[in-house]
């Protein structure tokens, strides 16, 4: 799995916003734009593509998972916010389907991926996911996965709250205010981030249909040191 070893040495929040980011080859930065609307589109398709939500349970789901309906089509909801199914967060608990992960599609060649997602068990359509968008998606399947576990353990990020606070501060606090509760449709961030591999994933890869940016380029660790901020707001 790409694990953007590339950005290891990179750890300080002045050191990462001043620096070039890191190579290609680590961070796949050539297909960034892309990889970032697959992310998404793994997260909530329909918001992206401006589909119409889905109102059935998809076939795929188990008849006796703990879902139903519109969640159950979204690609995070089968495989996991941490991208490793049952061997991560979905292990058990209110999402637990027992469904493999993707991490065995890491690397893969991307046209094989986008194919695979039009054939059963998953039936995404040209209707659903057109090409464009399944190209990113499997662009994001192939090259945006990264190792969560490395930066969570215990339900909580290992990262730093100590260069995460200027980071919040600077790029998130002017929508969600210092406190994380200034959006009220949303729970507050310091509640959102007891999931911190759902954090991590919005925060590299941005929120479906809205004008949230997308911080992919800056690699994981700092997700996990905003994230490991976050820890410290309000729930
Ligand atoms: C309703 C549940 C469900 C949804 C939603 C779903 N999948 Fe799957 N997915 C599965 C099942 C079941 C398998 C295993 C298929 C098999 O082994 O033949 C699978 C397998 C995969 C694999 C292959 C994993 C491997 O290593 O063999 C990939 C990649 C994948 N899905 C990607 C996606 C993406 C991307 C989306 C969103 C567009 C998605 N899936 C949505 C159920 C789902
Ligand atoms: C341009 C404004 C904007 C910026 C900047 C921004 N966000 Fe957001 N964010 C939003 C909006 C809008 C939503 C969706 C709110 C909703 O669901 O109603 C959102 C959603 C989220 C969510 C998902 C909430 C959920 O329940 O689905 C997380 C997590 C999040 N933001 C974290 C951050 C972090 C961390 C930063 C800084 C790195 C950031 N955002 C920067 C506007 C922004």
């Amino acid at each position: 799995m790409r694990i953007f070893s590339g950005i290891a040495a990179i750890s300080v929040a002045a050191t990462v916003l001043s620096a070039m980011p890191v190579q290609a080859e680590d961070l796949a930065l050539e297909n960034a734009a892309s990889i970032v609307r697959g992310g998404q589109i793994y997260d909530k398709w329909w918001k992206v593509v401006k589909a119409e939500e889905p109102s059935s349970t998809h076939s795929a789901y188990p008849e006796d998972g703990p879902r139903d309906g519109s969640t159950t089509w979204r690609c995070k909801e089968c495989h996991g916010w941490d991208y490793i199914g049952p061997k991560g967060r979905y292990s058990s608990g209110s999402h637990f389907t027992g469904i493999v992960g993707i991490e065995g599609a890491a690397g893969g060649d991307p046209a094989t991926i986008a194919a695979a997602m039009r054939d059963e068990p998953h039936g995404f359509g040209a209707d659903l996911i057109d090409d464009a968008a399944m190209a990113d998606l499997a662009n994001f399947v192939s090259h945006g996965q990264f190792d969560m576990s490395s930066y969570i353990s215990d339900g909580k990020s290992t990262g730093d709250a100590a260069v995460g606070e200027p980071l919040y501060a600077t790029l998130c606090a002017g929508c969600h205010g210092a406190d994380g509760a200034k959006i009220t449709e949303m729970p507050p961030l310091g509640e959102i981030s007891s999931n911190p591999q759902e954090t991590m994933h919005k925060i590299l890869f941005g929120q479906p249909a809205e004008s949230m940016p997308a911080l992919y380029v800056f690699g994981p660790q700092v997700a996990a040191d905003i994230t490991a901020y976050l820890h410290t707001l309000p729930q």
